[in-house]
């Protein structure tokens, strides 16, 4: 697809064979990968490497391409996911409870950036359990995040990875789509919810196409960022504390879009040096009864421990990395939260 004529139809040889060496059509360059096509509609001399993430090779996980609309500015798409605390009202307790009771708890929230990742990790009590859902960005529009049906808190899940693999691109100012896979198997989503409807239910809670009156009753991420208006205004906004992955996620953009218009390169993935990229958003869940009180404290120092863990695996084999992270998970979770400095 670089822009090659293939034929002139009509023509005499001579006459075509003259067009396909003098003429080119205007053409991005654009490959097929695992179902989505990407192109690169950037500077020629500027094209990066396609940034192959760790979860697009997890074995046994199989990955259905989707696309999700949004009538609203690409940013307001961003911002759930920064938003992590949103599953908690929109996803449970503002609408119906769209992927299970344990969602509702309003867990411990606690920012990581490194890099081009912002990470956002939720840590929950439910029972004995503590579940902790990590949401990710890669700067500037990646986004992956723990599984929506595959656990609710209630059965132990040692490591589990992304229930999609997604972009939120912009169409236009007032338009986006995410494009996407959502990922199935044991280390992803259940396979029951490979279906047609499976990934608008894990994208957003609800299926796309539904009545005016359903989308009032049971909002869903879609009438969440949209219902902001297709542009929203930010001055006219008021953070508070739960924002702060929104007002991170804001000034490193900002960072970013001030370096490419002084004449300098964004920051790139693939110049990290791993292969694949590590990504870090999934779930787990740990046996650790309650330790008394306000458990916010170490459940963040708990929440470090974990992503911790995830870096320091970073650029090993996959099986290596499992190996790493689960065997941290299982001490941290033997420690138990009450002797957690100790861990
Ligand atoms: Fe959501």
């Amino acid at each position: 697809m670089d822009g090659t004529l293939l034929e002139a139809p009509g023509q005499p040889e001579a006459a075509c064979t003259r067009l396909k060496d003098r003429v080119r059509l205007g053409a991005y360059p654009a490959f097929e990968y695992r179902g989505l096509v990407f192109a690169y509609m950037g500077p020629p001399q500027a094209q990066p490497e396609f940034p192959v993430y760790d979860t697009f090779e997890l074995a046994d996980l199989e990955m259905v391409p989707y696309s999700a609309p949004f009538r609203c500015n690409w940013l307001q798409v961003l911002d759930a996911i920064v938003d992590p605390i949103h599953t908690s009202f929109l996803h449970s307790r503002i609408s119906r409870e769209q992927f299970s009771e344990g969602f509702g708890e309003v867990g411990q929230m606690d920012f990581f950036e490194r890099d081009s990742w912002l990470l956002g990790c939720n840590t929950r009590r439910v029972g004995d359990n503590v579940w902790l859902r990590l949401n990710e960005l890669v700067l500037p529009n990646f986004t992956q995040a723990g599984a929506a049906f595959a656990t609710d808190g209630t059965a132990r899940r040692l490591y589990g990875r992304s229930a999609f693999s997604r972009w939120v691109v912009p169409v236009d100012d007032e338009h986006t789509l995410a494009i996407a896979w959502a990922n199935f198997g044991e280390r992803g989503d259940p396979p029951e919810y490979n279906t047609p409807e499976g990934p608008e239910l894990i994208e957003q809670g609800e299926v796309f196409d539904r009545s005016y009156e359903q989308r009032q009753r049971f909002p869903a991420d879609a009438e969440a960022v949209e219902g902001m208006g297709p542009i929203t205004v930010h001055a006219n906004e008021h953070l508070a504390p739960s924002d702060k992955g929104v007002a991170l996620m804001r000034r490193r953009l900002r960072q970013q879009v001030r370096a490419v218009a002084g004449g300098g390169t964004p920051d790139r993935v693939t110049d990290s040096g791993f292969e694949p990229v590590p990504t870090y958003g999934g779930d787990t869940v740990l046996t650790m009864p309650a330790a008394g009180r306000d458990e916010g404290e170490v459940f963040s120092r708990l929440a470090h421990a974990f992503v911790d863990a995830q870096f320091e695996a970073d650029g090993m084999p996959e099986p290596r990395r499992v190996e790493l992270v689960v065997d941290k998970l299982l001490q941290l979770e033997s420690a138990g939260l009450a002797h957690h400095d100790d861990a």
